[in-house]
């Protein structure tokens, strides 16, 4: 799959920008607060429709202007794909695959990148929030119906929330609600499992060719895997806690509470391991993620990469650059080139970026 091109009007800083990304490999560099993470995150906004900046549409709006516009050329399979988002500030967004409107969830699964950015390097050191928030974008891009799921599931949780909070609570209401998170939270939790398995397939083996020293692995907390053992588990746990969530007026049950562990030879990565070793965890799930990407898909998601390498160690630098394969069409970010090996350089294409302007190096 590739991003043949972009055009950005009136999206964050950028104006107006027209980009040819026609090439296997793209450096776009500039100084800070220029719009090098800007355009990354409109390419992934693009395929993913989310941000891991802003849930909120309007943070993309040039400041002053009151609407944006993302278009993008793709090559997947053998065709072109044409993508385009459009927002106005008094009106929702419009989708368009191939110039014709359609629903999100249609929308997603056209096109599949994997962001990596400096504030994933903290996935380990961050709350369970982030890593669900990082497991569940990971998951979209390979089962879009996730997403709407989620909005489901959360809609039902902040009606038990409100609930639970009111003066005279109808015992009756709040099983229906319990019975509706058992549901949908056992769909969630099996869809995670499930890609947390799938995951590891690739992620264990990229760990184990950087680094041999120690034995990586990761682990989800729910401890059924089929989907009638998790719900009949979930639905136990809520009955066992009503009382809990009675007096906390909170929902305390289901996946909202859920977390991922890290290990290093079987010890908690998050308490244990060393910077360089988080490090390589964030890269080895990465890596492992493209591939798992490439596998169901049958074509290679594109890789963008905002700034990250400055943040890796010589090794860890060649060792990413060395196994993007040929077919990973890489879009990267950097405020130099200096942390690039002239053998890399010389096969990509260099843009600068200035004040939300690009142009070629
Ligand atoms: N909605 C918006 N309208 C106009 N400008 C915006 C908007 N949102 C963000 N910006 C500005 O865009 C500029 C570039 O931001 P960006 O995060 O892309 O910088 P960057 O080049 O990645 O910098 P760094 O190297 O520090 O990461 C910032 O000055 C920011 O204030
Ligand atoms: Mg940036």
């Amino acid at each position: 799959m590739r991003l043949k091109s972009l055009k950005l009007n009136n999206y964050r800083n950028c104006q107006d920008i027209s980009l040819d990304l026609d090439y296997d490999k793209i450096i776009i560099v500039g100084k800070n607060a220029q719009g090098k993470t800007n355009i990354l995150e409109s390419i992934y906004y693009l395929s993913a429709l989310k941000s891991p900046r802003t849930s909120n549409i309007k943070d993309f709006v040039k400041f002053g202007e009151n609407g944006f516009n993302i278009e993008g050329e793709l090559y997947k399979s053998g065709t072109d794909v044409s993508l385009e988002i459009d927002y106005t500030l008094d009106k929702t967004k419009v989708l368009k695959l191939n110039g014709l409107k359609t629903t999100p969830k249609n929308y997603k699964s056209a096109f599949n990148t994997v962001l990596f950015s400096t504030q994933d390097l903290l996935l380990l050191r961050g709350t369970p929030q982030d890593r669900r928030d990082w497991l569940d974008s990971a998951i979209a891009q390979i089962y879009p119906a996730h997403d709407e799921r989620l909005t489901k599931y959360n809609k039902i949780r902040v009606q038990k929330n409100n609930l639970l909070k009111s003066e005279n609570i109808d015992n009756s209401l709040l099983d229906v609600f319990n019975e509706q998170i058992v549901i949908t939270g056992s769909n969630i939790i099996y869809t995670r499992q499930k890609f947390i398995s799938e995951l590891k397939k690739y992620a264990l083996e990229k760990y184990s060719d950087i680094s041999t020293n120690e034995k990586f692995s990761f682990e989800y907390s729910f401890k059924h895997f089929e989907i009638d053992d998790i719900a009949k588990a979930l639905r136990q746990e809520l009955e066992e806690r009503k009382s809990e969530e009675l007096a906390r007026h909170q929902a305390c049950v289901g996946p909202h509470r859920d977390d991922i562990f890290f290990s290093l030879d079987e010890k908690d990565a998050t308490k244990f391991a060393s910077q360089g070793q988080h490090r390589t965890v964030v890269l080895a799930l990465k890596l492992g993620e493209i591939d798992l990407i490439a596998s169901k898909k049958g074509y290679s998601p594109v890789l963008l990469l905002d700034d990250v390498l400055a943040e890796l160690d010589d090794l860890r630098q060649n060792y990413l650059l060395k196994s993007i394969s040929k077919n990973t069409q890489t879009i990267i970010t950097s405020v130099d080139t200096l942390l690039f090996e002239e053998d890399f350089l010389r096969n990509v294409k260099i843009y600068t970026i200035s004040n939300g302007c690009i142009a070629l190096k």
